[in-house]
């Protein structure tokens, strides 16, 4: 018996009985799996200052930010609504930072007023967003604490393009051969400057291009005018989880790694911030769906074979949009390897792209067989769609081997009250 490879709590058992009660499909998540991977990532910083600023975006369920908002970390948001997400679930104003290259005026404005003297940190990625920051903190008589996030300019980065943003022609940070009119901006009497970040890209399997764009934070750090100010360095999210057939370095030594590289630069004693998302919950959160029935036909000069199943682009997006794999796997397990045939595994949706690619599969797994699309516990739901009418699927936290958390799919009703609510 080749056994069902998914996060251990995560039993057939409990799987099976999570969709008879909620239906499928459903995210189902090992929140305490996503806690101890946060632990692991606090306990390699080895007590010196730090902050793990949580990225958001990847996965912004409420039981989840709660949770990491108890470990003490902090957060990285992107929009108003997020800042108010981590306000609402307990991560204090003093830990969160705010990126994004086009904040609204409102946004500003939410990050200023937050606790007693607003957000720990705005991080810029221009320099006219500081003037207008420096505009509002005027306006509403705060002091705006910021940073400039940096540009590395890097010639390229090992990841899909689509995640990339360290390099020259991204619209993310102030390239580091341009700082002048950022650095000219921090004149303003409201800013406070604080740092300096940077995020090379997303889903880095290896240290190499992390530590370049560290290596150029830290030497814009040391040549920067008001070095004497800087309260933290801020060297981004991105470490890659494996998929399927990679094989990343673990997150704590790119802490490791950076850590030394801070020490070398003589930075040691600054505090180090990190963002990321993917790795603190990727691989501990799976798409539960259904096969609806398969489909086999001859043609092109072969038998051509889909499954198609109850879960589409709509609910996990990221194949359709950065061919991305996600491992597919029959929640009963699979009796013999030498039983399984390839399938291509489709959703419902009425677009080619809605593929989830070839997977070997057992050839005789029936209709309604359940299976997991491994690793969407990033980027899966908050990229999710109401496509085709497709309401959003519900989320289910498994906590201490039972169901935890929950929240049912959106029903119906929800969406034929939007569309006819004019
Ligand atoms: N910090 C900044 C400034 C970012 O832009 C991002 C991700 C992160 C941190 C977190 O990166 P992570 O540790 O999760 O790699 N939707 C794509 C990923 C987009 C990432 C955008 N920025 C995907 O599904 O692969």
């Amino acid at each position: 018996m080749v056994p069902a490879p998914s996060s251990p709590a995560l039993t057939p058992a409990l799987l099976t009985a999570i969709a008879e009660r909620f239906g499928t499909p459903t995210w189902v998540y090992d929140l305490d799996a996503m806690d101890a991977a946060a632990c692991a990532l606090e306990a390699a910083f080895d007590g010196a200052p730090h902050l793990v600023a949580y990225a958001v975006k990847a996965n912004s369920a409420g039981p989840l930010l709660k949770r990491f908002a108890a470990r003490g970390l902090g957060a990285d948001v992107v929009s108003g609504v997020e800042l108010a997400l981590a306000l609402a679930t307990g991560i204090s104003p003093e830990k969160i930072v705010f990126s994004g290259v086009a904040k609204t005026n409102d946004e500003i404005d939410r990050a200023l007023l937050a606790g007693d003297r607003g957000i720990l940190a705005l991080q810029a990625e221009s320099a006219e967003e500081l003037h207008r920051i420096a505009a509002r903190a005027t306006t509403l008589g705060r002091i705006a604490r910021v940073a400039i996030r940096i540009n590395p300019e890097l010639a390229s980065i090992d990841t899909h393009q689509g995640i990339a943003t360290g390099h020259d022609d991204a619209k993310f940070g102030v390239p580091v051969s341009d700082l002048a009119p950022a650095y000219a901006a921090l004149a303003a009497p409201s800013l406070a400057f604080q740092g300096l970040s940077v995020h090379a890209g997303s889903q880095l399997l290896s240290t190499g291009d992390y530590l370049d764009a560290a290596r150029i934070l830290l030497q814009t750090a040391k040549d920067c005018p008001r070095r004497s100010e800087l309260r933290f360095l801020d060297s981004g999210g991105g470490f890659g989880i494996d998929y399927g057939d990679q094989e990343p370095v673990p997150p704590a030594r790119f802490v490791a790694e950076t850590r030394a590289l801070c020490k070398e630069f003589g930075f040691g004693d600054l505090p180090l911030h990190i963002e990321p998302g993917r790795v603190l919950v990727a691989p501990y959160g799976h798409l539960l769906t259904r096969v609806v029935q398969r489909k086999e036909v001859n043609a092109g000069g072969g038998k051509r074979r889909w499954l198609m199943i109850d879960a589409g682009m709509n609910d996990l997006v990221r194949p359709a949009m950065y061919q991305a794999r996600h491992r597919v796997t029959p929640v009963a397990g699979v009796d013999s390897l030498k039983n399984c045939i390839d399938f291509r595994v489709v959703g419902p949706i009425c677009e080619s792209s809605d593929d989830f690619g070839f997977h070997r599969l057992p050839e005789d797994l029936p209709d309604g067989a359940l299976v997991l699309l491994r690793d969407g516990g990033a980027y899966g739901y908050p990229m999710a769609s109401r496509y085709n009418g497709r309401g959003f699927a519900a989320e289910v936290f498994v906590t201490g081997g039972t169901v935890g958390a929950a929240k049912e799919r959106e029903p119906e009703q929800a969406f034929l009250d939007d569309r006819l609510r004019f």
